[in-house]
């Protein structure tokens, strides 16, 4: 399994496992404007165990990190902030998700200079609240009620990212 930095042409194929794990789907454009605004943010974990059938054809892509810097912080602080994550069930409980992550939040300090990290995840995703906060060592800042679409309330999380500076 290899950890690369998302590339515009991996773009199609993370919408792709965005729409197969998760309910909050984006138009190709906002997946652009990650990619081209903060190149450095956004990861993917690419399953490179079956060789290629035939030439040029598309990366197997088993997760990724979609993560941009936030623009006009309300608290005047330099954060970044976690848009999406995912990996295909597949390929779940391998490490690869805390690995995106990490990835993402050193990028975030060291090439913005990102004092925190934010994200939003709903109430009821008991593994990725396992991932935020036992394992990475984000905190609860607050609920935000009827976040989502569907009306269920999110979490939002916080995990400070100065030790990184
Ligand atoms: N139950 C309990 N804890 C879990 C689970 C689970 N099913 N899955 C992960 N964890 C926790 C554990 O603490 C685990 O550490 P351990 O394996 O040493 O016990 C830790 O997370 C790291 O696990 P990873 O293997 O890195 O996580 P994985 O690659 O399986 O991905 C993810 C976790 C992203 C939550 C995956 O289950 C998924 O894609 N779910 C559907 C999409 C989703 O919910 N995404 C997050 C939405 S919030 C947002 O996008 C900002």
């Amino acid at each position: 399994m290899d950890i690369r930095l998302l590339r515009s042409s991996d773009i199609p194929h993370v919408q792709q496992t965005n729409i197969t794990n998760l309910p909050e789907n984006y138009f190709l454009k906002y997946y652009l404007y990650h990619a081209l605004s903060w190149p450095q943010l956004s990861y993917v974990a690419v399953d490179l165990s079956h060789p290629p059938k035939y030439p040029g054809e598309p990366p197997k892509i088993v997760g990724y990190v979609l993560a941009k810097m936030e623009e006009e912080p309300a608290d005047g602080i330099q954060h970044g902030h976690i848009t999406s994550l995912s990996v295909m069930r597949t390929h779940r409980r391998l490490g690869l998700a805390e690995k995106l992550m990490r990835q993402s939040q050193r990028a975030m300090a060291e090439a913005f200079g990102a004092k925190y990290v934010s994200l939003h995840v709903r109430v009821s995703n008991k593994a990725a609240l396992h991932l935020y906060r036992d394992t990475l060592q984000f905190k609860v800042e607050k609920v935000e009620p009827k976040y989502y679409a569907d009306g269920e309330d999110a979490y939002s999380m916080k995990k400070d990212l100065t030790y990184l500076a």
